[in-house]
């Protein structure tokens, strides 16, 4: 933040509502930051879906506030938190829906009920099509908050809309939208100080991981059909990106074995491409040994949606269009099932034959659909330590989402339900489970003490 800027000092909320200008947000806050201001974000659920919290996150290093009855870690309400603190609200995009619940006083979501809650000078910029803008209800609607409210109105502009029309409803200019937020505060005084703010997210620097090796899969494997086609899956990595994201804030030495993934991996990582089970499986498992053939991670996280079916046959030129086309499919091999046997020493015709010291930490995940009831039968066949499962047909769960519902399943304790969480805190609660374990392991070893519940239950 600039110490010398126009908002320096100041707390700035920004509340996001659900239009495709939702993306232009995100250059808004960063505008509204190097003006010095502390800016914690606001969204409606709607505009969750078109710019992911992860990244407003990041950036404003506060949570996102979503959900009007979210708590915050010490237990305030954190839009209450947010709307006593603030010294503006700043609405950008506003949508037409926005802007009718909030001339009528719905408090419906998080925006609203903020800007209801608050003495904070409110800046609307609305963002829409242009035949909407005109509408008499918009326009009673924007007049409203203007005259019987006090907001001030930062008009859209004229240009080409997400409708493929020109028109006025193009979010304004951010610099102008950030000049009327200098503008309503004015000489103002701070409403409130630092404590009484939301708290920041501080990026852990609890070097807990410091001196491990942390092995991560992630994204989705593609099993080639032909040199231009394959069977894949809707996995972008996020989840696998998001661990090691965590690991490395925690000192680890952290390698990716990366499928087909859509998010780019953390700064820091070291990277190994492997698209189809067969190079995962070589990539993971050249990782696991040491050429000393003691273990060569501390971690395993499989996040990875590794294909459990693939063509027998795999065409070297482009299938030709023509009649129906049948593909026999075989079982690949199941990695996780295989590091389980390698790490316990249970691989039959194994080149180790003995179990992998000092032993690693195993972590799967499950993807299922409706109901978790398979996990704890995948745990066990894949004699993993943690298995965390999440239901990935649920909206907010899954593939290529910011948040996960995760139950975590482990060999020596009850299924554990987690509460739906941005996918870098569950990577953040996972890790705390792992380094908790190789503190176990390592005091285990040093004073020689009783073997793990892996061991035992082999
Ligand atoms: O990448 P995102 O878009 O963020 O989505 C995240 C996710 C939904 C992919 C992730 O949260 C997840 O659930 N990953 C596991 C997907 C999966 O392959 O589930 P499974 O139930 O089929 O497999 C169980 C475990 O065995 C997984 O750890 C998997 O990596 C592993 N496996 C599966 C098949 C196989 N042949 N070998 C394996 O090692």
């Amino acid at each position: 933040m600039n110490a010398e800027g126009r908002l320096a000092g100041r707390f700035v909320a920004l509340g996001i509502t659900g239009s495709i200008a939702a993306y232009k947000a995100v250059e808004l806050l960063r505008l509204l930051r190097a003006e010095g201001a502390d800016v914690a974000v606001l969204m409606t659920q709607s505009a969750t879906r078109f710019v992911g919290t992860l990244t407003l996150e990041a950036l404003s290093r506060h949570a996102v506030e979503s959900d009007v009855l979210a708590l915050q870690p010490d237990g305030r309400i954190g839009h209450v938190v947010i709307a006593d603190a603030a010294d503006a609200i700043v609405v950008a995009p506003a949508t037409a829906h926005w802007l009718g619940m909030m001339a009528n006083g719905i408090a419906g979501d998080v925006v609203t009920a903020t800007c209801l809650a608050s003495a904070a000078p409110v800046v609307v910029a609305p963002a829409m099509d242009g035949e909407m803008y005109e509408h008499p209800a918009t326009r009673r609607n924007v007049a409203r908050l203007h005259e019987d409210f006090g907001c001030a109105i930062v008009d859209p502009e004229l240009g080409a809309l997400a409708s493929g029309q020109t028109g006025v409803g193009r979010l304004a200019a951010l610099p102008l939208i950030v000049d009327a937020v200098v503008a309503a505060i004015g000489d103002r005084p701070i409403r409130a100080p630092g404590a009484a703010r939301p708290a920041l997210v501080e990026p852990r620097h609890e070097e807990d991981l410091a001196g491990r090796h942390v092995v991560v899969t992630a994204g989705g494997t593609a099993e080639p059909i032909d040199p231009v086609r394959f069977i894949g899956n809707r996995s972008t990595g996020k989840m696998g990106m998001a661990i090691a994201q965590a690991a490395l804030d925690r000192g680890a030495s952290v390698t990716i074995v990366a499928g087909l993934v859509s998010v780019a991996p953390p700064e820091g990582a070291r990277i190994v491409r492997a698209e189809t089970t067969e190079t995962m499986r070589a990539a993971v498992l050249h990782e696991l040994v040491a050429p000393d053939g003691g273990a060569g991670l501390d971690a395993l996280i499989m996040a990875a949606a590794v294909a459990d079916f693939r063509p027998r046959l795999t065409a070297d030129t482009k299938l030709a269009r023509g009649g129906p086309l049948v593909l026999e499919l075989e079982a690949t091999p199941d990695i996780l099932a295989e590091v389980g046997r390698i790490s316990r020493g249970s691989d039959v015709g194994g080149a180790l034959g003995r179990a992998l010291e000092p032993r690693p930490v195993l972590v799967g995940f499950a993807a299922e659909t409706g109901s978790l009831a398979r996990a704890p039968e995948k745990l066990r066949a894949k004699g993993v330590d943690l298995l965390l499962a999440n239901d990935v047909s649920q909206a907010d769960s899954g593939f290529g989402t910011d948040t996960n519902r995760v139950t975590v399943y482990s060999r020596d304790g009850d299924a554990d339900p987690w509460p739906l969480l941005s996918k870098h805190e569950v990577a953040d609660r996972l890790l705390d489970l792992v380094a908790g374990r190789l503190d176990e392991r390592d005091a285990g070893r040093q004073t020689g003490g009783a073997p793990s519940a892996q061991e035992t239950t082999r």
